[in-house]
């Protein structure tokens, strides 16, 4: 029956289940705030694309008008032109994959990708594992399908597979849906997964029957160290997600999953009940980038940049964090990772953060299960080293005021089962 009550929302009571599940993103939540002028945005992944070549690009959106112009603007298949499936495996071949185009689909992003995953394998309340803290897209896709996210911590090599087994085993084989897992450079944390983590969650998933999911959008985003093998390229049956976004413009929205025929003919139901299909424009300006210009080289410039911005990063936070805290040292990607002692709330310090003018993204955004209070995801891909050093001035100074008024409390007894102890509660 119709209420007479005046309501907010009069739809209030029509919405599907999912919508109270859905996660909120905080980096869109955020978009507002950061790009106010006097803030300075480390929360944002968004890559660096001013070594774009714009003339070139300019040229390959030009070709794809005069050339194909009656093709690029007409609809496509839904698993995508197969000139561009060709290109993703010549990109994968440069990462040690092989594949043929039949083992590909392309989606809008792979965050799309990320939403067909939940769609194809989970029905509410089935278990899913991921590796915390975790890819916060991620989480909120899955969150629309309301499954039980069993999350695995991680230390400094990656996923711990003790816990993994371990959580494997009480749920019994067959029983997880999937494991999700960033291994390069994870967002947000930007550790790698170790190469005998990595052989140790294959014989894992395949002891207990669980697909591999390994999203690796930074996986050519490396600027230290050794490349590792991609899980893809030690086994067949992962499923792969990458995606256009770091290496070239994430304003494409154009994405690759290579993965078992079976399931890329799921994916593809769900690609026509989504939006049919990609753009065809964007693959066919994406294939005249990829043959056509030294995108290898242009990739080369960004990643000196993200280098740069890591190292001056790492600086700062060792010039003017407290002793207390802790960051990660990541060798690729966008992003690091700063834990802070305990009694810290990095989601209610964002705003007196944001009144200093600085944004990052409290962990709780990274974790499906309320952990990572005192954690904070920084980006450093955006912001130039002068900006990023102002950035965790103020960060510091925000963080050194909320110490100051904790050991102040401490001191006066006035925190609950402070006692006499210095411990954080
Ligand atoms: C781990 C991970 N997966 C997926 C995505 C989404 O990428 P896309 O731009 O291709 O949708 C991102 C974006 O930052 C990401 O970090």
């Amino acid at each position: 029956m119709a209420s007479s009550r005046l309501k907010f929302d009069e739809w209030e009571d029509l919405y599907a289940e999912r919508m109270d599940h859905l996660r909120r993103s905080a980096v869109r939540d955020l978009f507002a705030a950061v790009s106010r002028p006097d803030v300075i945005g480390l929360s944002g992944g968004m890559p660096d694309i001013s070594s774009l070549p714009l003339d070139q690009v300019a040229e390959c959106a030009r070709r794809c008008v005069t050339e194909e112009g009656l093709k690029a603007l007409q609809y496509g298949g839904s698993d995508g032109r197969v000139q561009f499936r060709e290109v993703v495996c010549d990109i994968l071949a440069k990462q040690g994959v092989e594949a043929t185009p039949d083992d590909v689909i392309l989606t809008s992003g792979s965050q799309q990708a990320l939403d067909f995953l939940g769609r194809v394998f989970i029905n509410q309340g089935d278990e899913v594992i991921c590796e915390g803290p975790s890819y916060l897209g991620a989480l909120q896709a899955f969150s629309a399908y309301m499954p039980h996210m069993n999350c695995i911590e991680m230390d400094e090599e990656g996923m711990r597979m003790d816990l993994l087994e371990a959580r494997l085993k009480e749920l019994g084989p067959g029983k997880a849906k999937f494991i999700y897992t960033i291994p390069n450079f994870n967002n947000p944390s930007g550790i790698t997964l170790s190469l005998e983590r990595r052989r140790r969650l294959l014989e894992l998933a395949h002891e207990y029957g669980v697909p591999v999911v390994e999203d690796d959008p930074y996986g050519l985003i490396r600027y230290e160290g050794e490349d590792l093998p991609r899980l893809k390229s030690m086994d067949p049956s992962v499923i792969y997600l990458g995606t256009t976004s770091k290496i070239f413009a994430p304003g494409l929205r154009l994405a690759w999953v290579v993965a078992p025929k079976p399931f890329i003919d799921r994916m593809n139901l769900s690609k026509q009940g989504a939006d049919l299909c990609t753009s065809p424009f964007n693959m066919v300006l994406a294939e005249h980038y990829f043959k056509e210009t030294d995108w290898l080289a242009t990739l080369e410039i960004s990643k000196a940049r993200y280098r740069e911005r890591k190292n001056a990063m790492l600086a700062a936070l060792e010039e003017l964090f407290p002793p207390e805290a802790s960051w990660t040292h990541p060798e690729g990607g966008l992003f690091l990772w700063v834990s802070l002692p305990p009694y810290f709330d990095t989601n209610q310090m964002l705003s007196v953060a944001l009144e200093h003018g600085v944004a990052y993204v409290p962990g709780t955004n990274c974790f499906p299960d309320g952990r990572g209070r005192e954690s904070m995801r920084l980006c450093y891909s955006y912001e130039s080293p002068e900006n990023i050093h102002e950035a965790i001035k103020r960060l510091a100074d925000v963080i050194d005021d909320r110490m100051g008024l904790y050991r102040a409390f401490l001191e006066a007894g006035a925190l609950p089962g402070s006692g006499h102890t210095s411990e954080g509660k």
